[in-house]
């Protein structure tokens, strides 16, 4: 684990706190090694944190402007859900994506436009509408994972077949012409984004240098990707599509007043959806497969096909392996929370990752063990929350969920091991943590 070497050094971020109320106590490393704490070892970062400060504590790093407050205990984090928009906005903790998501996107807008907005986008995503989708996601799972002999990144691999069901099931692309320029389009736009160094050099210069420099390469891609959409789009309207997808649904929206979705918002809600959906969906399935290659008795009982030990793998890869590790909200005003007032001009952040791994709550916290959720002893659910939760809580968790059991239920069928006996540890890839190792498995 890289530690954080402990200097006296105050970050000038540290003083942007407002107001009355103290920060609760954290690391007081210089912002720029918390930071690399944060994207190399994120899990093993809060776990120490959380170990040397208790909860909360306040972490800075350059992920965010400001200090961040972690809650994890269950009625702090109800709070933080709690928050009205007014008080902690919580797009404006994910304004950095905005050049990507665009002005209207439900990722960074707030309040009562926010509202309006999930309202719409989160149709497709209920009842008959989205079950007409598992076929074809069982489909492309099937076929991605009978290709597997040997050696496996499953964490490459699941971000090629999770993109691969956004772009076909979410974006609605036809055939093979299309599908291909808008999956390169997108892997140029998010590749950009994905490696270490790159983002921490975005983090901290979020500037366009011209074309060559990370920032520049990064927006040049985004158009290239805006306007294949546009097409698409164009193309969609002209000619509907009679397949079922969420791009289709999307097009029937209408809004209070009866008007149609414009482009500009149709592509603001595909881009959430895109960004919101690929890489934590890619970042979870590539831990079920690492926690799984590493529990052959897991694996044997969901050979059986019982689909409520499915369900609870999903929950328990979802809960020990979280892909997101916080949900944030910055605060406006000095408000109380868990008892304590915490000041204006800070990030207070539910830490799903420390919530969902509480030794005070979760009997063998650290264990990867389905059958918690089978076994009639009630698993402390309110902290069960790795879509986070109030109003922001994932739009796509549904989607998430039919997605995981496809692809485990087509897992269950694979002979796999480990590459290495040793479990991997997280680091950070862009929004989320992956395995370091990318979830290597022998398939044989
Ligand atoms: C296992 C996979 C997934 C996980 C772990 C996950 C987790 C999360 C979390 C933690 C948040 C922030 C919640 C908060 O701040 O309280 C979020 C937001 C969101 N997610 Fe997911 N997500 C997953 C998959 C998806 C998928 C597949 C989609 C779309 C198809 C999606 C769309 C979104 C959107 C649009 C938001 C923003 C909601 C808002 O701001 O109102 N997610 N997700």
């Amino acid at each position: 684990m890289t530690s954080a070497p402990v200097t006296e050094v105050r970050t000038p971020r540290a003083s942007r706190a407002r107001g009355t109320g103290d920060l609760p106590p954290g690391p007081r490393a210089h912002a720029v090694w918390q930071t690399l704490a944060w994207m190399s070892r994120p899990g093993g970062f809060l776990v120490r944190v959380h170990a040397r400060y208790g909860d909360p504590a306040t972490i800075r790093t350059y992920w965010t402007e400001e200090p961040m407050v972690l809650f994890s205990h269950p009625d702090a984090v109800r709070e933080v859900f709690a928050l009205p928009a007014e008080i902690a906005p919580a797009g404006q903790s994910w304004e950095f994506l905005r050049p990507f998501a665009g002005p209207h996107s439900i990722l960074v807008i707030d309040g009562e436009e926010h509202l309006r907005e999930r309202r719409l986008l989160q149709k497709p995503f209920h009842g008959e509408q989205m079950r007409a989708l598992s076929p074809i996601i069982g489909e492309l799972a099937g076929a991605e994972l009978a290709t597997w002999r040997g050696r496996v990144n499953t964490l490459e691999r699941m971000r090629a077949l999770t993109l691969e069901i956004m772009l076909r099931v979410v974006f609605g692309a036809r055939d093979d012409g299309e599908f291909a320029r808008l999956h390169a389009a997108v892997e140029d736009a998010l590749a950009g984004v994905r490696s270490l160094p790159r983002v921490l050099a975005m983090a901290v210069v979020m500037k366009d240098l011209g074309p060559r420099s990370p920032w520049g390469r990064f927006r040049l891609a985004v158009e290239r990707f805006d306007t294949l959409l546009y097409d698409l789009l164009a193309r969609r309207r002209a000619e509907p599509d009679h397949e079922a997808s969420v791009l289709s649904l999307l097009l029937a929206q209408r809004d209070e007043d009866g008007n149609a979705p414009t482009d500009q918002h149709l592509r603001d809600q595909l881009v959430a959806l895109l960004m919101g959906g690929h890489d934590s969906s890619a970042a979870s399935l590539a831990w079920a497969f690492e926690r799984l290659a590493r529990s052959p008795e897991v694996r044997a009982r969901l050979r059986t096909g019982e689909s409520a030990y499915l369900d609870a793998v999903v929950k328990e890869v979802l809960r020990v392996r979280p892909a997101l590790t916080i949900a944030p909200r910055l605060l406006r005003q000095p408000t109380p929370i868990a008892g304590r007032t915490i000041p204006a001009g800070v990030q207070v952040a539910a830490c799903l990752w420390l919530a969902m791994r509480r030794p005070d709550l979760w009997r063998d916290a650290g264990a990867f063990r389905p059958e918690r959720w089978l076994d009639g002893v009630s698993p402390p659910s309110r902290s069960w929350i790795p879509y986070g939760g109030g109003v922001r809580r994932c739009a796509g968790a549904p989607f998430a969920e039919m997605e995981m059991r496809e692809v485990l239920r087509a897992a269950a069928r694979l002979d796999f091991r480990p590459a290495r006996t040793a479990s991997e540890r997280a680091r950070r890839s862009m929004l989320v943590v992956v395995p370091e190792r990318g979830g290597e498995i022998i398939v044989s």
